[in-house]
Formats: C-alpha cells, structure tokens, sequence
C-alpha cells in the first residue's frame, strides 16, 4: 500500500505495519469529508493533519473519560475536546440540565431568564468582576475585550504574549501567525508581542510604541508559573501606560481554580476571558470585567455605545443551562482538587516509565496537573513532530487517544493504569526509534503544527489511496 508522505513524498508501508483496515470506517468517512469539509472537519486542532495516520477518523460519542470511534474502538481520551470538557463526556447534572430547558424553547425575542441567573452564578464565582456578557465561542470574547480597550483609550495597537498559542480566530491574532494570508499588513502591524515572564520585552513595547497600546493580552499561565510577580508587573506597566490588562482564563479558567488563574495568582485583571470547561463542552463563553470598562457596552451612559458583544446565539438556553450546571458542580464538589491529585498520579505513573525505557530526555510531561502535554524530542535533542506522531500512533494502539495529557474530572485510577500500560508498551518502540531512526516505525507522515504554512496536499492524497 502507498502512503504519502508530507517530507519524503511516496513511501511505501509494509504489509505487516499497515493497520489502516482498523480505521476502515474512519477512512470512507474521511474520503468523503474532505469533499465537502475544507481540512474535513471544524476545528483546525483535530484535523488529519494533527493525528498519526493510524489513528480515528471519526467520534461516535463519549462518556466520562471514554471515547468510541466510528469502527467500534474504545480509548481512554485526552484532551477533552480541546480542554472544553472538565466534568467529563455526558456528564450526567449537566446533561439532566440541558435536557431539563429543552423543552422550554432555546431562543427568544427578549432575554430568557436562564441569562440573569448564569451571569450571577458566574460573577458569584469570579473575585472583583463585577459584570459579564456572553457569547458561544472564546474567540469573539478575546475580540470583544480588545475592541473595549481600543474605545477605551482611543488607541489602536495591542500587545499579546507570544509564547500562548492562541487568542482567537480573527485577525488581530491570525495576523501574527505563520499563516497569516488575507490578512492586511495595517493588521497584523497592529498586534505587538512580548514574551511570558520577561518584563522587559514588554517594557520594551510600551517605550517603543507610547500611548499607542490600548491593551496587553495574555494567558495567566501556561505551563511556568508566573515568575518574580510577573502579573503584578504587566498590571503595573499597564496602569503606568493607560493600557486596559486582560486576563485570557479561556484553559486556565475551570482548571486552575473555581475562581481562575487569576485567583491562584492574586491579581484581578480590568477584563477577562472564559469560555471552554464553562459550559463542560457545550457552548458558551464570557467576557467579565470591571464595570468602568464593561459598560461601555451598556445602554446607562451619556457616550457612544461600543458595539463589543451582540450574537443571535450569545445567550440560547442549553449553553447557559450547561453553564449553570457545570459552576453549580464545580462549587460543590472537589473538582478543581481532583484534577490536581489525579494529574499529579498520571505523572508519577508515567515518568518512571521514561526513565525504565531510557526516553528520559527526549520524552517528557510537563504542565500543571489539571492541563499536561507531553514533549517529545528526536535524535538530534530537538522538538520533533515526527516522534511526537509516533508517540500518539503508539499510545492509540494501547487504547489512549490524545493530543496531550488534558484530563476531566471523570478520569479513574483505571484510565490513569491504562495510560501507563500503554506508555509502558509505547516507549520500548520510541526508545528503538532514537536507535534506529523513526522510519521504520512510523507509519504514514508527522503530524503538522497547527500554525503550519506547509503544504499539505500529501495528506489528502494520502488518504484516497
Ligand atoms: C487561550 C485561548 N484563548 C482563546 C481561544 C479561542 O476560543 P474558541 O476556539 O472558543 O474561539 C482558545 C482556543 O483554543 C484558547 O486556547
């Protein structure tokens, strides 16, 4: 059988490693989305691209930490739909929640009372935001609170950090990616960015573009702590400089702690962004904040109303229930302590593991418990996505689906036995890899970075083979 692939071009696979016929299903259902589907599916994050070849096409559903396939595969799921699942899949209260508003209607032409009552639920949870608005996806929530700032201080440029990955879909963040096409140069002029915790590249900014910057963006944390009270200087620089300080809780947020990041760390920024775990994988997201810049939204002011957050799908009922439920189970019961205690198990159940295979080095989980990744570097000691796909192909085959180590409430002591047999049985071949060279283990091509201005054709080809 050929198989493209994206560095090498053609190549063949030997009889013996082609597994495909596993995925047979997966593989029709891809064929035919990528017809219809540019990149065949929604979310950049889960594309072919970002999976090993002999991996699931396709979800059928999910329960708890489980996930099944469209060919009848059962795997222990990380990742939890890029972090938006924190109780775990169906998780029952949410799901009774929804259910319960279903037949109520989901859309109205005045507010349906679920929006008052999630907003209070959710300034009850937030220390020192005193307002909020909704919308469906974090995207038009970062967008929102950089268009505040922006009417705020009637100044155009931003200043995000460029070590988090991502802020939004739009322009403003798109622009300073590598794949950056239709985007206008005055744009992507506009983004400015520093560097998590090094003060100075931000102090350089400031100094270098004065009483232009309308607002600094940043994830509280990502997989460092903030070192030498580096929010409280952002904050500081940003007071100085007549800049607004948001606070983007998108992953953090529902992880770190029922009040976000920014409680863990002490500090309460003028705006922040949530969204993900809020609703336990149903759709919502919030912009929170100080009442002097949120209601610039507002109708109670004598200046021009800033157009921040208005969608037909803002506030639909089975978002706002989910969310409701979701905080309503947050707060009463360990969901936050669980995460922690049951990451802290998964890394001492996997990092003696490296050690026993000798992958110490080149393997690696890092990250605060409630949001792991693994690392994965090849021969030369660098980054490598090539390993890193023949880590998850691996990791698939002892039943573990996973683009990193992201856990939900529901994960068990049996799940986290799993994901070390499976490491266990995954790293004996990573370690022969580094020996021999990854080719003749890794079937098909290296999973791409999301970011990637690569061409990727071979991977369509690929699968019409
Ligand atoms: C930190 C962060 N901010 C914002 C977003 C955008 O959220 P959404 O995909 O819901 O638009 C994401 C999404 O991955 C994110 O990780």
């Amino acid at each position: 059988m050929l198989v493209s692939n994206a560095d090498d071009g053609e190549r063949m696979i030997p009889q013996a490693m082609d597994v495909s016929h596993r995925f047979a299903v997966s593989r029709a259902m891809q064929n035919r989305a990528h017809q219809i589907i540019p990149g065949g599916c929604h979310t950049y994050a889960k594309g072919d691209d970002q999976f090993p070849y002999l991996a699931p096409g396709f979800i059928k559903r999910g329960k708890g930490s489980h996930v099944w396939d469209v060919d009848g595969h059962e795997y222990v799921e990380y990742g939890m739909g890029c972090r938006a699942v924190g109780l775990g899949h169906a998780f029952e209260p949410v799901v009774n929640a929804v259910a319960e508003v279903l037949g109520d209607g989901t859309n109205f032409s005045r507010p349906a009372a679920l929006e008052l009552e999630c907003a209070e639920e959710l300034l009850g949870m937030i220390d020192g935001a005193q307002m909020c608005k909704f919308a469906k996806d974090g995207s038009t929530i970062t967008t929102a609170a950089f268009k505040l700032a922006r009417a705020h201080t009637g100044r155009e440029k931003i200043a995000l950090c460029q070590d988090h990955p991502f802020f939004s879909i739009h322009d403003w963040f798109i622009g300073t990616t590598a794949i950056n096409a239709g985007i206008t140069e005055s744009t992507q002029n506009d983004s400015l960015r520093f560097r998590y915790n090094d003060i100075e590249s931000l102090e350089y900014l400031f100094k270098h573009h004065p009483n232009q910057i309308a607002c600094v963006i940043l994830e509280p944390a990502k997989y460092a702590d903030p070192e030498d009270h580096f929010l409280h200087k952002v904050q500081e620089l940003c007071t100085r400089n007549g800049a607004i300080f948001v606070l983007d809780e998108m992953i953090t947020g529902f992880r770190w702690h029922n009040g976000g990041a920014q409680k863990v760390y002490d500090i309460v920024p003028d705006l922040s962004a949530w969204g993900k775990a809020i609703a336990n994988g149903f759709s919502l997201s919030a912009l929170t904040g100080k009442a002097e810049f949120m209601e610039a939204s507002g109708l109670y002011h004598d200046k021009q109303r800033v157009f921040a957050l208005s969608t037909t799908h803002g506030a639909e009922s089975t978002g706002l229930a989910a969310a409701i439920a979701t905080m309503r189970f947050y707060r009463s019961n360990p969901v936050i302590e669980t995460l922690h205690e049951q990451g802290l198990k998964l890394v001492a159940a996997i990092k003696p593991l490296i050690r026993k295979h000798q992958c110490e080095g080149y393997v690696d989980v890092i990250g605060r418990p409630c949001a792991l990744v693994f690392t994965t570097r090849g021969q030369d000691n660098q980054p490598s996505q090539l390993y890193r796909t023949l880590l998850m192909q691996e990791l698939i085959k002892g039943g573990v689906l996973g683009p990193s180590l992201i856990i939900s409430y529901s994960h068990s002591e049996q799940d986290i036995a799993q994901t070390a047999a499976a490491f266990d049985a995954a790293l004996p071949i990573y370690r022969r890899a580094l020996d021999e060279g990854v080719e003749p283990y890794l079937v098909g091509p290296p999973t791409q970075v999301v970011y990637s201005d690569k061409n990727t054709h071979a991977f369509q080809q690929r699968l019409v083979h």
